[in-house]
């Protein structure tokens, strides 16, 4: 069986989650039960970045200690997890002990090859960030993210990453997809060209992290310390170690795109350097807007993801944040696109297709699944729809691939308009049998295709055909409904919500 490692950042716990959050959980969720269904072996992480100087000093004005104060946050998104239904195997936490271990071997590691080496760091440090920058990145005396930063003068050990630019060069050269989408791999090959220094990699004047190896005045700074979290979740440093073995290294690191400078040119560089091989690919996806606006706490304009989910349903949630924008671009948050989209495309097309057909079935056929007495073109033409739809999947076109199924749901709708089957019921029933039968079946395909976004209606949907399973992967797509057997009379799936009083 073919495995699949896919991992989501680990969230740093100085705050409780939010919806740029949960849109990268439920994306790499939605990756993760997508290669299930084609029968990988799936291996799924998430976890809490817990050290460092942000966490450090939140924890301080909240008048807790860092270790109380990220117990409570990392909770929080290990709720988040639970209750959004992610299917995450493990959930990892950089203030375990099996963690701290493996980035202290990993360091170890890097040292015992000479890419670890003393002096001292003078120059600019964004908390906010987590993140050093040169005095020609800063534009007006902040960090180019708009975030403040402060001097830092310190004793610090380094990594020579600028020994890897060529190394790096030559791999995203002979690895042309390491990096999605193309239009930020240019932005990172760019980055790289313009000059790699050395970068600090340890830090004095905190203590709040994992210590160095054999140095305890000095801790780790926290992005080697967090981007260790992938291998440390698989064993790491047991090279051994059973998911090692399967899983390293990872088919896909899913990542916002304010994160993909450290995913694609500091871990392959670490990695290189530590003698393990490279990640298959690194995604970058945008970032939300509230009604166009910047998410911001200063704004008070955080979009908290429990409210959307109460609001319109956990699927309705995870189906807007995919549909809506086109993936790797930034979307924009708004209750009246969130309404249209679930009330256009969940109620009115594929709600409706189900509930008018199924309502035939149980109205002309007694609630039995009808004998498809001769094939139709409709078959064929979703047969079509689903091959592009595999293909935009695979390439991270999510709102594409859902626009497929959208588009299978018009051919259904249209399909039962000119076929008429309730007129066909006297003139020629065996016609509207093999008609409810094609619908039947183009249900079944779009709860199938739907599935890795919305599991639970999904699930709803292939019940309401009769089909009792829980193991629902894509080969039902060929599975043929059986004639003559009975089907629930129950067939409400996706609710309207009121569109009244939401402003343009
Ligand atoms: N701790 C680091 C990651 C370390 S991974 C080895 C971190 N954590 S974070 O909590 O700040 O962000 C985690 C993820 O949330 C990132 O992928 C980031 O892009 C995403 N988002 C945060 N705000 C967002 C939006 N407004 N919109 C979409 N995603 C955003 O970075």
């Amino acid at each position: 069986m073919q495995n699949f490692y896919i991992t989501t950042p680990i969230y740093y716990v100085n705050d409780k989650p939010h919806i740029g959050h949960a849109y990268t959980s439920i994306v790499a969720d939605t990756m993760a039960r997508f290669h299930r269904m084609l029968g990988k072996n799936v291996y799924f992480l998430t976890g809490t970045d817990e050290h460092g100087q942000k966490v450090a000093s939140t924890a301080h004005k909240n008048n807790m200690s860092p270790q109380e104060f990220a117990d409570l946050n990392s909770d929080k998104f290990r709720h988040m997890s639970n209750a959004f239904k992610l299917t995450n195997d493990d959930f990892i936490r950089t203030t375990e002990v099996r963690h701290k271990n493996a980035a202290q071997s990993f360091w170890d590691k890097l040292m015992d090859n000479g890419f670890i080496y003393m002096s001292s760091y003078s120059g600019w440090y964004s908390v906010r960030d987590e993140a050093f920058y040169q005095e020609s990145e800063l534009v007006n005396g902040i960090a180019p993210t708009g975030a403040p930063v402060e001097w830092v003068e310190e004793p610090s050990y380094f990594f020579a990453l600028s020994k890897f630019e060529q190394k790096l060069l030559e791999f995203y050269e002979n690895n042309p997809d390491f990096i999605w989408p193309k239009s930020r791999k240019n932005e990172v090959i760019n980055f790289v060209k313009s000059g790699l220094k050395d970068l600090s990699i340890s830090r004095t004047t905190f203590d709040w992290g994992v210590k160095v190896p054999n140095d305890e005045k000095h801790v780790m700074y926290v992005w080697l310390d967090a981007l260790t979290n992938y291998i440390s979740a698989l064993g790491y440093p047991n090279l051994n170690a059973e998911k090692i073995h399967a899983f390293w290294p990872a088919c896909v690191h899913l990542v916002g795109k304010d994160i993909l400078r450290f995913h694609a040119v500091y871990w392959p560089a670490f990695l290189m350097a530590a003698d393990l091989p490279l990640p298959v690919q690194v995604v970058a996806h945008g970032w939300w807007t509230n009604e166009g606006q910047k998410i911001s706490k200063s704004l008070g304009n955080v979009i908290d993801p429990y409210e959307l989910a109460d609001f319109y349903g956990l699927d309705q949630m995870r189906y807007f944040m995919l549909r809506e924008v086109p993936f790797g671009q930034d979307g924009n948050y708004s209750k009246l696109s969130a309404t249209r989209r679930v009330n256009s495309e969940l109620a009115n097309n594929i709600g409706n297709l189900t509930q008018r057909t199924l309502s035939m079935v149980h109205k002309n056929l007694g609630g039995i699944v009808p004998n498809k007495y001769e094939g139709h073109e409709i078959h064929r033409q979703i047969a079509e729809i689903t091959q592009e739809y595999f293909e935009l999947f695979e390439n991270h076109l999510f709102h594409e691939a859902i626009e497929c199924i959208v588009n299978i749901g018009n051919l259904a709708n249209s399909y039962i308009d000119e076929m008429a089957p309730w007129k066909l019921k006297k003139e020629n029933p065996q016609m509207m049998e093999t008609v409810l039968y094609h619908l039947l079946d183009a249900i079944k395909v779009i709860a199938v295709l739907l599935q890795p976004i919305t599991p639970a209606s999904s699930h709803k949907i292939i019940n309401m055909l009769g089909i009792e399973t829980d193991n629902i992967d894509f080969n039902l797509l060929t599975y043929n409904l059986i004639s003559g057997s009975n089907l629930p009379e129950n067939y409400i799936v996706f609710n309207k919500i009121a569109e009244e009083g939401l402003s343009e």
